[in-house]
């Protein structure tokens, strides 16, 4: 039996972000292929939520199903167990993404090559930087006519704030594009335009080999040359260490539909990003090689059979070595549970499994016992730090419109926002409730998902609100004297805490200025 050292180095659990569009489903895909993990393209399609159906919440629902699968993607690629975590790419899933990078130990991100950086990566750069998860960074469409590599490369660094360092650099873009010479390895790949076949490798020496010549043609040689020499002079060296830190993104450039580019980004992947790392609880730190399991939960995917309402709740391992049917403690219920059924996610597939460890997901069958955020561990009572709520971007009050089943709207808003779908404020002040969500469509699928699994039915309310701030004071009488002032916008999120709602951007700025003893959050983690 391998030990658990031994398998966490093996371990590369992370998550692929970008903005919809940018590629991110096509390179998922491909490197499921490498991995042998699917044999054909196409197959990860599925699990996308197409455009057009923002506000068809039954596709949505069809979809939901399906995604449980591609929730977590598991594959061995030579020596190495990579755990890919799908991020909910469609806007009014962010919520949900948010919260599966707490469980990833790196990430890629997806840049367009003609768009640069757009909101939602920006967004979720932020999550990553205050985590320090070390991102790479992979410029993809190539094949497409785009901007020039150097300007992608400052609206990388300005955009997402952090140092980046390209490892690979192409030869031309779009119609002209030739090929990716690879500074990591200094070998040259030349492009060839077909969706099955991986490129073709020159063997070289170094950049100055006259091969190069030959391959691309003197010009687009001497170009590369200068554009090497370039960035030599420009960027330091790379370190792996700054890397590991959150502070430098290597960046890779190819084509994931032409499987161009991705085979080096893997092989760098695989060798640089890291394996399960210690991770801060509130009591101390725990190292993942450890012998006591503990592990957090991230994501509860509700089932799709409404008269069961059984759920999975999704469970990153930090600690120890997870076995089925041993006996755990569930942190917050203070309950000892046992798990017959866990599953893991292989090649798409489900299946039961014995054991798993650190940087694994595990999908534990759930009838409304798990919260977001729950610990379980052998026994030692931890709670894992780092899963913040963020300031929603939209609010409505919610009204039951029927009186006779308040009960169950009561227990299914608790439920619904237990599962993380959208964040519950209540007001101090008239005591209504407040739901805020990252997107339009969350409206809909809660006031669908109360009726369908609760026999609740609500209504939707406008309230004009800018931001949640949580906030908090040393001075007690500045905070009291705050919430005395602004007692109209003042509520509380689910766990009781004081929530500043702004109703517009310059409230806040003066409730800032005149305030100064109040510190104002954007997330509920400070
Ligand atoms: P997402 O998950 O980030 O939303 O993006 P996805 O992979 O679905 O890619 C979005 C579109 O971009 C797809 O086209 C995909 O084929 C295309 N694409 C991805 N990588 C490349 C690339 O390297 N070069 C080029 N030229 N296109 C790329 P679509 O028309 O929206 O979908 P489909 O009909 O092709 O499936």
């Amino acid at each position: 039996m391998s030990t658990i050292t031994e398998e966490i180095k093996k371990r590369r659990t992370f998550a692929i972000i970008s903005h919809p569009d940018a590629g991110k489903t096509t390179l998922t895909e491909k490197l499921l292929l490498f991995g042998g993990a699917i044999h054909i393209a196409g197959a990860v399609k599925s699990n996308k939520i197409k455009k057009t159906a923002t506000s068809d919440w039954m596709e949505i629902e069809k979809q939901r199903g399906i995604s449980v699968a591609t929730s977590v993607m598991g594959f061995n690629y030579g020596d190495y167990k990579i755990n890919i975590l799908d991020t909910p790419g469609h806007q009014d899933f962010a919520e949900d993404t948010y919260r599966t990078l707490t469980a990833v130990d790196s990430v890629i991100i997806v840049v367009d090559v003609a768009k640069g950086v757009e909101q939602q990566t920006r967004k979720l750069m932020e999550v990553c930087r205050m985590r320090n998860t070390p991102v790479i960074i992979f410029v993809n469409k190539l094949d497409r006519e785009g901007r020039d590599p150097f300007e992608i490369l400052d609206e990388l660094e300005a955009e997402l704030k952090i140092d980046v360092r390209p490892l690979s650099w192409p030869i031309n873009i779009g119609a002209k594009f030739k090929g990716v010479y690879n500074i990591y390895e200094q070998s040259l790949d030349l492009f060839t335009p077909d969706k099955q076949k991986v490129s073709e490798r020159v063997e070289i020496d170094d950049i100055n080999d006259q091969r190069i010549d030959s391959a691309v043609g003197e010009a687009d040689a001497k170009k590369l040359r200068e554009d090497i020499e370039l960035i030599e002079g420009v960027y330091p060296e790379f370190d792996v260490d700054r890397y590991l830190q959150g502070k430098v993104a290597p960046v890779f450039f190819g084509s994931a539909l032409n499987t161009f580019g991705v085979k080096e980004l893997l092989d760098c992947f695989v060798q640089i990003a890291p394996s399960p790392r210690p991770i801060e609880t509130l009591e101390r730190t725990i190292d993942p090689a450890e012998e006591g399991f503990s592990g957090f939960v991230f994501k509860i995917h509700a089932n799709m059979d409404p008269n069961h309402r059984s759920c999975i709740a999704f469970v990153k391992i930090c600690s120890g070595r997870f076995e089925r049917n041993a006996p755990y403690r569930h942190i917050r219920s203070n309950k000892t549970m046992k798990f017959a059924a866990p599953t893991a996610f292989m090649a798409q597939k489900k299946n039961i499994v014995d054991e798993a460890f650190p940087g694994d997901i595990i999908g534990i069958p759930d009838t409304g016992n798990f919260k977001i955020g729950d610990t379980l561990t052998s026994g030692e009572e931890l709670h894992f730090k780092g899963l913040p709520s963020f300031s929603p971007e939209m609010f409505k009050y919610i009204e039951n419109t029927d009186p006779m089943k308040s009960k169950q709207l009561e227990k299914g808003i608790q439920q619904l926002m237990d599962e993380g779908v959208a964040q519950l404020f209540v007001n101090q002040f008239n005591g209504r409730k407040i739901i805020g969500t990252v997107g339009q469509l969350q409206f809909e699928v809660i006031q669908y998902r109360l009726l369908h699994e609760y026999g609740a039915q609500c209504r939707w309310e406008p309230i004009s609100l800018y931001k949640a701030c949580w906030i908090e004071s040393d001075d007690a009488e500045a905070l009291s004297a705050f919430k005395k002032r602004k007692h109209q916008f003042m509520a509380v999120d689910r766990d009781g805490r004081d929530v500043f709602m702004a109703d517009s951007g310059y409230v806040l700025q003066m409730a800032q200025s005149d305030f100064p003893k109040i510190k104002f959050h954007f997330s509920s983690e400070f």
